[in-house]
């Protein structure tokens, strides 16, 4: 086999731009948790004013986190994996430069307009119309870069993680679609063109699959990359991602209705919703063992490589996760968990522990590669964000569990005479230490980004141009 240094280089322009602002959103975003997650232990901290109230940041906080930093994340490194697996340039630079300024207006685009009231009052869809429709078209040029390199790969093989890559913005540009079909009628206010049951299913449909593709199925393309590279293994087994990916793709899609279970929505579409849910843990855990069997052999790699440690604690926290949700998908154990902060630990097992860690780790991995330089600047400090993340994030699952768990008893306690036993002030006092650990660990999870911060940057300062350019030059093995 000969190695070529092909004349070309690959885009890392745009990669830089958006890993940066990874850190970037995600210290603000995370930053903007902890303030809200104080809020609930100290009220007096919503200002008395409507702008900081915690209804209004609290969708800015889910905004940032999700879109600033998880998609800058999924834009990073999708336009890093597809370049390097397809072994050419991303088919536009312009096109690619689009992507990056519009998806940061979007961003900015939030950050003005939620704490100011607009919202379409659609979780996770909040954004109003027009930059509802700036988010579509950044969307569809993200499309047709992603898979315009595709077309153009110098490989036979189209490389797995770019399937999960692909499937994540095809359904994201559908539900986007589909889930913001509106009625405007001033600049910042629009009426959904659904509606009653029918609008609550489309948006739990489009809730649910933002989570299965844009928090899951992205990430999954993350996995299946940054893994096998940086444990420096093929991945475990190439047949079961074939089927880890259809059978992902093909039952996500159905288990929408368990965000809507003892609702007005029809009994056998509550049903299904939870049937699909439980069959979703199959695929989930296959996905989850395939990432975790390609360090067969590698294990002691984690003892002294903090960013493996971070994408293999994240596959766990995945694994963790997914086996949650199919429980609390379950009708009976739902009447329990639904409305407490059972959900929210959820929520926050899936997001710090799987998105925000296999982030942070492919960050890691990418930044001195993109930059042309051997490692990062401290591996200490990759070391100590790694355990900053770590306890963080099991102190706020921890106690969310066990605020969740209290308060849906409290709610249901009835005494003889078919009273409530507690008021609802009785559970919120008991749910204050809960509260109280939560900001703590949501703390700790956000300085540990603050290290990351520090880290990279002295990573980009210490690299020179020359070496830079010469990191993104392509290298084609096995050309001739
Ligand atoms: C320092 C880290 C973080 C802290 C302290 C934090 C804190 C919070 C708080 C206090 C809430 C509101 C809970 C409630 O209404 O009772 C919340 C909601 C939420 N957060 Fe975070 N968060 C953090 C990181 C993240 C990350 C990284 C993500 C996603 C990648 C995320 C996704 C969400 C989502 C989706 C919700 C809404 C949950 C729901 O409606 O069920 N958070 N967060
Ligand atoms: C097999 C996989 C999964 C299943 C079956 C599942 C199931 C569920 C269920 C039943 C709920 C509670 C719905 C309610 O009572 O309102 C829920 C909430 C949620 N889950 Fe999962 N989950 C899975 C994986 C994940 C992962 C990996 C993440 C994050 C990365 C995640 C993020 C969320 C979010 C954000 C919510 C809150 C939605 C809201 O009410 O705002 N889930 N999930």
């Amino acid at each position: 086999m000969s190695t070529a240094i092909s004349p070309t280089a690959y885009n890392y322009k745009v990669v830089r731009q958006f890993a940066i602002m990874t850190v970037v959103w995600g210290i603000l975003g995370m930053g903007l948790g902890v303030y809200i997650a104080s809020q609930l232990v100290w009220p007096q901290l919503n200002l008395d004013l409507p702008w900081t109230s915690f209804g209004r940041l609290r969708p800015l906080h889910t905004n940032l986190v999700i879109f600033a930093f998880g998609g800058c994340a999924l834009f990073a490194t999708s336009y890093y994996v597809v370049q390097r697996t397809c072994q050419t340039r991303l088919i536009s630079d312009s096109m690619a430069a689009f992507t990056f300024w519009g998806w940061q207006a979007v961003i900015i685009g939030a950050l003005v307009t939620l704490p100011m009231g607009y919202t379409t009052t659609k979780e996770y869809a909040e954004l109003e119309w027009p930059i509802a429709i700036l988010l579509a078209i950044v969307w569809v040029t993200y499309a047709l870069v992603f898979f315009g390199t595709i077309v153009k790969r110098k490989t036979k093989h189209i490389y797995v993680g770019n399937w999960f890559y692909g499937a994540f913005i095809v359904v994201t540009a559908m539900l986007h679609i589909v889930n913001h079909m509106s009625l405007p009628v001033s600049l910042f206010k629009s009426y959904s063109a659904y509606s009653g049951a029918t609008d609550a299913m489309i948006q739990w449909w489009y809730g649910h699959n933002a989570v299965g593709f844009f928090l899951t199925t992205g990430f999954l393309g993350m996995m299946y990359y940054f893994v096998p590279k940086q444990a420096e293994r093929p991945i475990y087994s190439y047949r079961l991602s074939i089927v880890h990916f259809w059978a992902l793709i093909t039952l996500y899609i159905w288990a929408g209705p368990h965000h809507l279970h003892y609702t007005a929505l029809p009994d056998w579409a509550q049903s299904l919703g939870m049937v699909m849910s439980i069959i979703l843990l199959a695929p989930s855990w296959g996905g989850m063992i395939n990432g975790m069997m390609t360090l067969s052999g590698a294990w002691h790699k984690l003892r002294t490589d903090p960013i493996l440690r971070f994408l293999v604690v994240s596959l766990a926290f995945y694994g963790m996760s997914t086996f949650e949700g199919p429980m609390m998908a379950i009708k009976t154990v739902n009447s329990l968990s639904h409305y407490t902060d059972w959900t929210i630990g959820h929520v926050h097992a899936g997001a710090l522990g799987w998105v925000a860690m296999i982030s942070i780790g492919a960050v890691y991995h990418m930044i001195p590669k993109l930059y042309g330089r051997e490692q990062m600047h401290s591996v200490g400090l990759i070391n100590a964000h790694f355990w900053l993340a770590t306890i963080g994030t099991v102190l706020y699952i921890a106690s969310m569990w066990v605020n969740g768990i209290t308060q849906g008893l409290m709610w249901r306690a009835i005494n003889d005479d078919g009273t409530l036993t507690y008021s609802f002030v009785e559970a919120l006092q008991a749910s204050h230490p809960g509260y109280i650990v939560r900001a703590l660990g949501g703390a700790f999870f956000a300085s540990g980004m603050l290290l990351m911060a520090y880290n990279v940057f002295r990573t980009v300062r210490a690299a020179n141009p020359a070496q830079a350019e010469e990191a993104a030059k392509i290298v084609v093995v096995g050309a001739h």
